[in-house]
């Protein structure tokens, strides 16, 4: 002060107050900043190329801005199975980023991790792929747009009890050995038992390099109608060509599924071994809509068949942009998450919505079966479950 002063400090404290009344309008336009972690490498990569592109599609389609703010995505590769480095980057990009949501989480142990530092900055942490039921329990600032098992389970199993013509009485689950493996054998058991159904056995498969010939083996021998299966995204192409090898079908043993496993995008690598492959899921390429249509054809330009964890992506983003617009662009957590809760809207998948007391979609799920389009091997819904909510395990 006695350096400067009393009428320099004076002159120096009206400008600072006068620069502070233009921060507000000038920190308005900072842009708004999405963290995105994704297995962008490693066994589940083509989870992260699937959102990566959904994400581009979104703002090619919606613009990069909204609210008046530019929305930077800043994306990180976790690759894939590393619980440790999801929960790492999620910190950096809060700490260091300064991102006001984070988003993405290919796999359940993933999204688990990456909870408690969503709810110590108080950002939403919006989980397009991950999908065991409980996984928005770990957070109150968790909100999910793809799915969960439970939910495109309990379908599958109330359909075959329905369609006694299909002659599925006894079968035997075959799950991967981690959360939505395990959310999706007790669901269906639990509700194929209920309905009269006979479980002959469970089995379950690592998640880790898996081998599914002993389980497939022992399955033909225990001769069951069908089989119902779930491996996460990814593994498809490898478990139906071993379901091929070992002449499941052949023997009579029908393959029904969650649609995990005849994944959009592999479809072509799985090809005809999977026809008449009857699964429940909530979003096919195929699916007949105009938005879909238009969405599938921009994700075709960057050289993917849109799968179900781009359309998680890409209704991510549209929850964010909905959110940021119902603020006036204002990025403080628990109003952007307060936001989120209850919006609905139009996805390319059909109508869904946020219930704003579980912070989980609720969504129809579809009956499909796998059949060729147009030279195209897809999944061609037949019948649905309109607006159904996650019914836990
Ligand atoms: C998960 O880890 O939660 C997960 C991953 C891929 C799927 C489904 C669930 O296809």
């Amino acid at each position: 002060m006695r350096l400067m002063g009393r009428r320099a400090f004076a002159l120096w404290a009206g400008c600072a107050a006068l620069l502070a009344s233009f921060a507000a309008p000038i920190s308005a336009a900072e842009p708004f900043k999405i963290g995105l972690i994704l297995p962008m490498s490693g066994p589940f990569a083509s989870t992260g190329k699937e959102i990566e592109a959904a994400v581009k599609v979104f703002q090619k389609t919606y613009g990069d801005s909204v609210a008046g703010r530019k929305v930077e995505v800043i994306l990180k590769d976790d690759g894939g199975l590393q619980p440790d480095m999801t929960k790492r980057l999620a910190q950096e990009l809060v700490t260091k980023d300064h991102v006001q949501v984070l988003a993405g989480f290919g796999l359940t142990p993933l999204a688990m991790a990456a909870a408690p530092v969503a709810s110590q900055a108080k950002v939403p942490m919006v989980v397009m792929a991950a999908a065991t039921s409980i996984i928005p329990t770990k957070s109150p600032y968790i909100v999910r747009t793809g799915f969960t098992l439970p939910q495109v389970t309990a379908p599958l199993a109330d359909w075959v009890l329905a369609h006694k013509e299909q002659k599925i009485n006894r079968v035997i689950t075959l799950v991967t050995d981690y959360g939505p493996g395990i959310d999706a054998e007790k669901v269906f058991v639990k509700r194929f038992s209920a309905g009269g159904g006979t479980i002959v056995e469970s089995l379950r498969a690592p998640l880790q390099n898996p081998d599914f010939a002993p389980f497939l083996q022992r399955i033909k021998d225990a001769k069951p109608d069908a089989v119902f299966i779930f491996v996460p995204s990814g593994v498809g192409t490898s478990v139906m060509k071993q379901v091929a090898e070992r002449g499941l079908v052949k023997a009579g043993i029908r393959v029904i599924a969650t649609g995990d496993l005849t994944d959009d995008n592999e479809m072509e690598n799985i090809g005809a071994s999977a026809q008449g492959v009857i699964t429940s899921f909530h979003y096919s390429a195929v699916h007949d809509s105009p938005e879909n249509k238009a969405y599938v054809a921009e994700m075709a330009k960057l050289g993917l068949r849109a799968n179900f964890h781009s359309v998680g992506g890409y209704d991510g983003m549209h929850l964010i942009y909905e959110a940021l617009k119902k603020t006036g662009g204002d990025a403080d957590g628990d109003k952007l998450l307060a936001a989120m809760k209850g919006t609905s809207w139009t996805s390319v998948r059909g109508p869904v919505s946020i219930d704003p007391e579980t912070r989980d979609i609720v969504q129809n799920v579809y009956l499909r079966r796998v059949e060729n389009v147009k030279g195209l091997w897809s999944n061609v819904e037949f019948d649905k479950v309109e607006k159904f909510k996650d019914p836990g395990v």
